[in-house]
């Protein structure tokens, strides 16, 4: 079997090819780097996990009920359409199936670019220590791909192609010269929200294993994004005014972009329900806008951040309610994201001593009961 017969709408079978752009560049200076960056370097190589042996895969899952959220979640909830189905319980699972395949299938493909684009950075950027510090990215991105790929082949059973919206937004950022755009589009506009809708998940799923892989993933994408903001604070301080009002107009239209990415329009059209009826309960869920809104805690932080907060940048934030967003305290929610992937792999320990001590126990029971009462 291949993951081609997983995927529920035909995905391409051949690469999608996007044309290289720009120089690879080498530096002969070895020896000073930014210690921050340096630090960040060093925690990437010290944190490096192998989904083998940190995730407990023996988890079993059902596949119409994966994350075990509510169906209040489902975004046509309580419309004529939701009153249709809500019966009959096996097609809501196989909704769910679709929705939660479709969410894990975009960040799926999501990882896979963002191990392209590290590799990019690895290549473009002018400093060594950038170069050192993406090149772990790089592996980071491989075993989150390699992870959700388990996850979606294993547990969920379907697969979803990339999104329109997604690739579109993949192919600005791959097919720029310019060699911060990768960063920006990447690392602060695609793993931002990408980090919020993991986060989200991670929060709302009682189901251990998807909250495992996201919290575990979640501890490596902190590193990510603090990468991109500080390589970029440094560079966009000495742009010109019109170089920083480009990046802020790709920003603008990558967010829109990405708002516009989480409607799940295929899973609707797959499953045949009425498309343009089902946006409009998207539009008009109070679940999707919260959802949605929740989607740029991370991303509106960090562009203020980097100092591309310009009018434009600011009305279209405004436009899509997530102004005030911007307020986010970025340093503590991702130190959130660390401590709480510590903290399952101490509940998890917890739980092996005990199992350990109970296995112990009932040995030495057994070992207790003389040999005649057993054969009896
Ligand atoms: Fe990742
Ligand atoms: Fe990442």
């Amino acid at each position: 079997m291949t993951t081609h017969d997983l995927y529920t709408i035909p995905a391409e079978h051949a690469t999608w090819d996007v044309e290289m752009q720009g120089a690879s560049r080498f530096t002969w200076e070895y020896d000073d780097g930014r210690d921050r960056l340096l630090s960040l370097y060093q925690k990437g190589k010290d944190k490096q996990w192998d989904q083998v042996h940190r995730i407990d895969w023996d988890i079993e899952v059902d596949p119409h009920d994966v994350l075990g959220l509510p169906d209040e979640t489902i975004a046509i909830y309580g419309t004529p359409q939701w009153d249709r189905i809500k019966g009959d319980r096996r097609a809501v699972g196989e909704l769910k199936q679709h929705m939660t395949s479709w969410q894990f299938s975009q960040f799926l493909h999501g990882e896979q670019g963002a191990m392209i684009c590290s590799a990019k950075i690895v290549e473009s950027v002018p400093d060594l220590d950038a170069k050192f510090y993406a090149a772990t990215q790089t592996m980071d991105e491989a075993r989150h791909a390699e992870t959700y790929a388990r996850f979606l082949q294993d547990k969920v059973g379907l697969l979803y192609p990339i999104n329109e919206h997604l690739k579109a937004l993949l192919d600005d950022t791959l097919s720029d010269s310019r060699w911060d755009m990768p960063y920006l589009g990447m690392q602060v506009l695609i793993e931002g929200l990408a980090l919020a809708a993991f986060g989200l998940l991670r929060d709302m799923t009682d189901k251990p294993l998807p909250k495992q892989i996201l919290a575990y993933v979640m501890q490596d994408e902190a590193r990510h994004v603090a990468f991109g903001r500080l390589a970029l604070r440094d560079y966009y301080a000495e742009l010109s005014s019109k170089e920083k009002e480009e990046r802020e107009e790709f920003v603008v239209e990558g967010c829109y972009l990405m708002r516009d990415r989480f409607r799940q329009q295929e899973v609707w059209q797959n499953l045949g329900f009425d498309v343009e009826e089902s946006m409009r309960s998207v539009e008009n869920s109070q679940y999707f806008k919260l959802f949605q809104s929740l989607l740029f805690s991370r991303i509106a932080p960090c562009v203020k951040d980097i100092g591309l907060f310009g009018p434009k940048v600011q009305n279209a934030f405004a436009d899509m309610g997530v102004l005030d967003m911007a307020g986010v305290d970025l340093a503590a929610l991702m130190k959130q994201d660390e401590d709480l992937a510590d903290l399952i792999d101490m509940e998890k320990q917890e739980l092996l001593v005990r199992r350990q001590e109970v296995e112990k126990t009932i040995a030495m029971a057994d070992s207790d009961i003389p040999e005649q009462s057993v054969s009896a």
